[in-house]
């Protein structure tokens, strides 16, 4: 697929939009089949250097109340996902790279390991870090990491970040290629219907992904957040469903275009439509993140509007979650890493 023909299906209404979503599914039948892997999500601390223009956490928003979950409390999300046979565990935070911090997570990984007797796998979303500590983590048990470039147009990037150090286009390059080094399987993404985004731009993040060779995506609508600047812009933004739906096919685009990695359905698909992951599992999708984080923290993680799943305990998500996914015609790899095929694939050549 070229440049062209990707806008063209992103740009598709009526039978040829139901025909990109089919092709999408079956290819993702044929190359990873209809297992959905789960991986409990647990977003263990919202502090943040950082102020990225969209997001809800960012160190400038004063009305957050600052958390770091305790380890006990960390373990004990673990624990429920071993216990429930997930398979696999995403530690998410906003990013911070003091030594202390470093450490912490360190301590943890090596912590799930043992508490697990290895069967968790565990991916990390902690954002830019040294290569040293990626290194460091990737030893203590870390083997897949998430770190969304956002946009791969750097002046669209810089439209959605300040323009300044702690902000960088090529350092957020530079990140990506250092876990790739490192040994990780890498996942990025974008998120999808930002204000000033075009459709070339989505195109050419599709083809960026194919270019760096990503083993992993996750790519959901925008959602405006009044606390954060872009709010302003709000007023120039496709709809939700919209947004929505455009999500659908990027994910349907990508899944023609590098047939054998993980695509995540993203959680805010369903904070625009209650059943969004689950229209994302069946037009490409093959992995879902049910949350996990400790419930009194979740107010505070809220990185959009309208985010799902505030006061259900994680119980709940996981069993109202078992029964969609079924009725959608997908299996679920319990107990299994679902390991990216692409990985595999790319590291046996
Ligand atoms: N809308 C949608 N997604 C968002 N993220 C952050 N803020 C928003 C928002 N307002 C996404 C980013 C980040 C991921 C953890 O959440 O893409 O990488
Ligand atoms: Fe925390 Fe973007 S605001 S990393």
């Amino acid at each position: 697929m070229d440049k062209k023909e990707i806008i063209e299906l992103l740009q598709s209404t009526g039978r040829e939009r139901e025909i990109l979503l089919k092709r999408a599914a079956e290819v993702k039948k044929q190359v990873v089949g209809n297992k959905v892997y789960f991986r409990g999500l647990v977003e263990f601390s919202n502090v943040c250097s950082k102020d990225c223009l969209y997001c809800g956490i960012r160190k400038s928003n004063k009305k957050v109340v600052r958390y770091n979950a305790t380890d006990s409390e960390i373990l004990d999300s673990c624990r429920f996902a071993l216990e429930n046979r997930f398979g696999s565990v995403v530690l998410q935070s906003g990013e911070v790279s003091s030594p202390v911090f470093v450490k912490r997570v360190d301590n943890l990984l090596k912590t799930i390991k043992k508490l697990s007797d290895g069967e968790l796998g565990i991916t990390l979303s902690c954002g830019e870090q040294s290569r040293e500590t990626y290194a460091r983590w990737f030893e203590s048990g870390a083997h897949r990491y998430l770190l969304r470039i956002e946009s791969s147009n750097p002046e669209l990037y810089y439209k959605i970040h300040p323009k300044n150090k702690n902000h960088s286009f090529e350092r957020r390059l530079e990140s990506l290629r250092f876990l790739k080094e490192t040994g990780y399987q890498v996942g990025t993404g974008v998120m999808v219907g930002l204000p000033f985004q075009t459709y070339d731009d989505l195109a050419n993040d599709l083809l960026f992904f194919k270019e760096i060779d990503i083993d992993m995506c996750g790519m959901g609508p925008y959602i405006e957040h009044e606390g954060t600047p872009l709010y302003e812009f709000r007023g120039s933004l496709k709809t939700k469903a919209e947004r929505f739906d455009l999500s659908l096919k990027m994910i349907a685009c990508l899944r023609l275009l590098m047939p054998d990695i993980n695509i995540a359905a993203a959680t805010a698909l369903q904070a625009i439509d209650p059943a969004g992951r689950e229209k994302a599992l069946a037009v490409g999708a093959n992995v879902i993140m049910p949350n996990l984080t400790p419930c009194i923290y979740r107010k505070e993680y809220q990185l959009y509007e309208g985010k799902p799943c505030l006061d259900e305990d994680a119980e709940l998500c996981r069993n109202c979650l078992e029964a969609r996914i079924e009725i959608s015609g997908n299996e679920i790899g319990y107990g299994e890493w679902g390991d990216s095929k692409h990985f595999a694939n790319r590291t046996k050549k």
